[in-house]
Parts: structure tokens; sequence; C-alpha cells
């Protein structure tokens, strides 16, 4: 998608959409106003006939107005009070979903207000609706395929348009680089695939190291190796690091991202309904590269880390059973109850290796962790565990100005007990009451003091469907936004 900010005023091309975001209760009024007068009221007869009021996410498409556009959008954006960054991105997905694949070419989007800064989200909106992941589609018919090639947003001042752009096309790239390694088919992303597109991002300035199955024996990661010992892809750890500080020895942040390429429960193998949703449990380790992706794409001054766990869980020969006993790197054993709780036992040996070799100011991992997180918060909310209050507040700030949401939930210690084992320092379930939770308390044993917050992701990493205009159905790219946010408010400088 071409972005380009132009004044209010500048001439339309040929195969063009306007589109005039108005607000509840003032709808003809600024550039809507002026084309109903220049078309002899087409526009209130349009409303007049429908049952538009401007609410937010409504658009009327009005064809045959007249005037110089092919076809004009009126598209809601709710009061004008509450009118904010998301409410710009909204309207403007909105109005490119709505004529995507209408055979016009060009969308031009007019916000009610001509701020710069509003400007660059409408054109950020546009970016990450227009996303789609169609490699492996090879005879869909043209008319189908989205038209709109060029978006141009209307602002007064397009020289400072652009430049608040600039990062926010980094964040795009980096959400479509997320949403990319989520949707690929696990037959072509497995941990070596993965492990490779992340080196790919050295171009950017990263440096990334990868580990694989011997170096991690030699590492003791006898967790993390357990999981993969049933695949015949071999298990990899992918080290991502971003130098940005001015002090380039200044203590890191760190980030750790599940990366189950494909779970099939393993030995305790899952039902076959819907086990293709699997090939997105590598969410987590999907949102730490895009994070990663878009701290290098706007060279953000803070130095940071991320840690991707790849591995495939599978049942075999080899599989790890229920009943085995692993040693993690942390020298704390773990009988494997169930071998379908495979993501806490890599983040397990990931988190300690993360905290013993970086020393980092804190970690947040990401995972989609538990299907009880989606009992417990349904589909829009990811789950925000953490030993820390300051870092548990700046994650739910950047949460509510990115329009990821996230809700704290507790880590009580009297259910820490629920994964104490028999004969070994813990299991690796605790029992179906509150199975996020536990999940939370197993990966808190692996945390040394460090503030640390875990975001169990199971909810929001896919949709479908979606009911958020600027997420396409399927992979959400969820975390790199809200943690793009809150490194660039609390972290950088
Ligand atoms: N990857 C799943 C969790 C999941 C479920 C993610 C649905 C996305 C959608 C995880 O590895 C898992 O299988 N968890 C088990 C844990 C249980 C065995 C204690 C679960 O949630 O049932
Ligand atoms: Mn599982
Ligand atoms: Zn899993």
């Amino acid at each position: 998608m071409e972005i380009e900010f132009v004044a209010a005023g500048a001439a339309l091309g040929e195969k063009a959409v306007l589109a005039l975001v108005v607000f509840e209760g003032d709808l003809l009024s600024g550039a809507a106003g002026q084309l109903d007068a220049q078309t002899g009221g087409a526009l209130a007869r349009a409303i007049a006939a429908a049952r538009f009021n401007g609410g937010k996410g409504q658009v009327l498409d009005v064809l045959g107005a007249g005037g110089e556009a092919a076809r004009v959008l009126l598209v809601g954006a709710g009061k004008a009070e509450g009118f904010d960054d998301v409410g710009a991105e909204h309207a403007a997905a909105s109005a490119y979903g709505a004529v995507k694949s209408s055979g016009l070419t060009t969308l031009r989007v007019v916000l009610p207000s001509a701020e710069h800064g509003l400007a660059a989200r409408a054109a950020l909106g546009v970016r990450l609706a227009s996303y789609r992941f169609d490699r492996y589609r090879t005879k869909e018919p043209a008319e189908k395929k989205p038209s709109i090639v060029k978006t141009q947003v209307a602002t007064g001042d397009d020289g400072a348009a652009r430049t608040a752009f600039a990062p926010l096309a980094a964040l795009a790239d980096a959400i479509a680089f997320s949403r990319d390694l989520v949707s690929e088919p696990p037959n072509v992303l497995y941990p070596e695939e993965f492990a490779r597109r992340v080196k790919a991002l050295e171009k950017l300035g990263l440096e990334v190291e990868i580990l694989g199955e011997a170096e991690m024996a030699k590492l003791g990661m006898g967790s993390l190796l357990g999981v993969g010992q049933g695949s015949v892809r071999e298990s990899q750890l992918a080290i991502m690091k971003w130098n940005g500080a001015a002090d380039p020895k200044a203590q890191p942040i760190a980030f750790v991202g599940k990366g189950v390429c494909f779970d099939t429960g393993g030995i305790s193998i899952k039902p076959a309904d819907g086990m293709e949703d699997m090939k997105w449990d590598m969410g987590g380790a999907g949102a730490v590269a895009g994070l990663m992706h878009v701290l290098a794409g706007r060279k953000a001054k803070v130095n940071a880390i991320g840690i991707l766990g790849l591995v495939e869980n599978m049942p075999d020969g080899n599989a790890q059973r229920p009943g085995d006993v692993v040693t993690s790197m942390s020298g704390q054993t773990i009988e494997i109850i169930n071998t379908d709780a495979e993501g806490r036992l890599v983040l397990a040996d990931a988190i300690w290796y993360c905290q013993d070799r970086f020393k980092p100011k804190f970690m947040v991992d990401l995972a989609t962790l538990t299907g009880a997180i989606i009992i417990s918060l349904g589909n829009d909310y990811a789950g925000l565990f953490s030993n820390n209050d300051e870092l548990s507040g700046n994650l739910l700030a950047a949460s509510g100005v990115e329009g990821e949401p996230l809700w704290r939930m507790p880590l009580p210690a009297q259910y820490d007990k629920n994964i104490d084992s028999m004969i070994a320092d813990m299991k690796n379930t605790g029992g179906r009451p509150g199975g996020s939770i536990t999940a939370a308390l197993f990966i808190q044993r692996f945390v040394n003091k460090v503030p640390w917050a875990h975001l169990d992701i199971a909810s929001t990493a896919w949709k479908k469907p979606s009911s958020v205009p600027t997420i396409p159905d399927g992979a959400t790219g969820f975390g790199v936004r809200l943690l793009n946010r809150m490194v660039q408010d609390k972290y950088e400088g």
C-alpha cells in the first residue's frame, strides 16, 4: 500500500474513492458539508435514505453523488469528544474495508481535523487493515483481489505528517512480519525456518544468535529439549539483540516468546477438531520477533533482548511421556503430567537463560499458553500476570493507548502448592481450576527476583472473525503495538 499525505483540496485522480470521516450529530460540516453543497444535497439525501448517524464503524456508500470523486463514503467516527488516535485508525481502516475490492485504486481519507498526527494514524490504520496473507492462493480471480493500491490522507501539514508516520510505518512493517510468521503453515514454518527468518532481520541492524539442540543440551536445557524430542525438526533458541541506547553497556530490557511451531499436544494428544489452530502456538515468539523488528526499524534508543524458544510438540516413539522427569537449566526438576502443557516447559529454560546471561531490567514473556485464559477473559483481553506493580502499570497504560486490551490476573501464593510434585520439584500442570494462574505460577518458579510479567495471549493472537477494522481475520500481531509503546514511553532516552 502506497501512502501519501496531501492537502485537503488536492486534485483527485481517476478511480478514486473519497472517504469523509464525520462525527455523530455533526454530519454535514466541513468537507462533507462542502461536497453536499456542490452536489445539490446528494449527501443529505443519501443520509435521509439510510440509517446512518455517524456512529463508530458505520459506513455510508454514496454512489453517483456527482462531484470529483467516482465514489463517496461517509465514515462514522462516533462523538467528537472521544475521537483519538485509535479512532482515526479505525475510521480509515473501515473506509478501506468498505472499498478495498471495489475496482477503484485510490482511497482519499479526509478526517474532521487536518492535524498531522491524526493523519499519520489514519495512514497506519489503512496499512494494518490492508494486511493480507495470500502467498498460497494460486487461483484467486482478479476481481476478488484488493484493488486499492494507494491511500492519500488529507492534512494541513504534509511534511509533519510524513515525519510522524515514519515510526508508524516501521510499526506496520513489524506487525506484518509478525502476522506472516503466525499465518505460515506449520510444514513451512518449523523451528529452523523461524530461526532463519529472524536471522534475516540482521539487515535491520539487529544481532541474532541461533542455538541448536547440542548447544542447548550443553546449557542443561532439559525442559525445553524434552518438548521437542518427539519432533524430526530440530529445536532452536533464537537470541535477538537491539543495541540502540547511547550507552551500549546500559542494562537491557528483555522479552521472551513461546514459539511452539505446532502443538499436537504430544503423547497427551489433542482432539482432531480445531487442531490446525495450533500452528499459531508460536504467537508469543511472533510478537517478540515483531517487537524487535520495530525497535530496529525505528532505531529505538534502548538496549533490548528478544529470546524465542522454538520447538515442535509431536507424538512419536521418541516423544516425552507423561510421568517423565526432566531437569531444567535452573537445576529444578519437573515431572511431566501432561505433555500438552509444553509452553511453560519451553519458557522455563528460555526465561532462565535470559536472566542468567543478560541480567535484564525486567523480562516480559508472551505465550499462547492456556485455553483457560480464553474461558476467563474471552477473545479480546490477554491475561497479564506480574510480580511487579510498576511494570504492570506500564504495560496496562500502553495497552490502553494502543487498543490492545490486557487484564491483570492474580498470582496467589496459596495456589502454588498445586504444582508441587510427589517425586520432583514441581509438576507441569495444576489441574483445571485456575489453569492460567497455575501456568503463570509455574513460570514464576523460574524467575529470580527480576521484575517480570507474563502475557497469556492464547485469547488474542488469532481472531476469526475479527471485530477490529485494523485487524483482518487471522493473525493479529497482538503485543507488538503495546510493547513498542511501553518501550517508547518508559524506557527510551
Ligand atoms: N497451546 C495450548 C494453549 C492454547 C489453547 C492456545 C487454545 C491457543 C488456543 C497449550 O499448549 C495447551 O495445550 N495448554 C493446555 C494446558 C493443560 C494441558 C494444562 C490447555 O490449555 O488445555
Ligand atoms: Mn499444548
Ligand atoms: Zn501450546
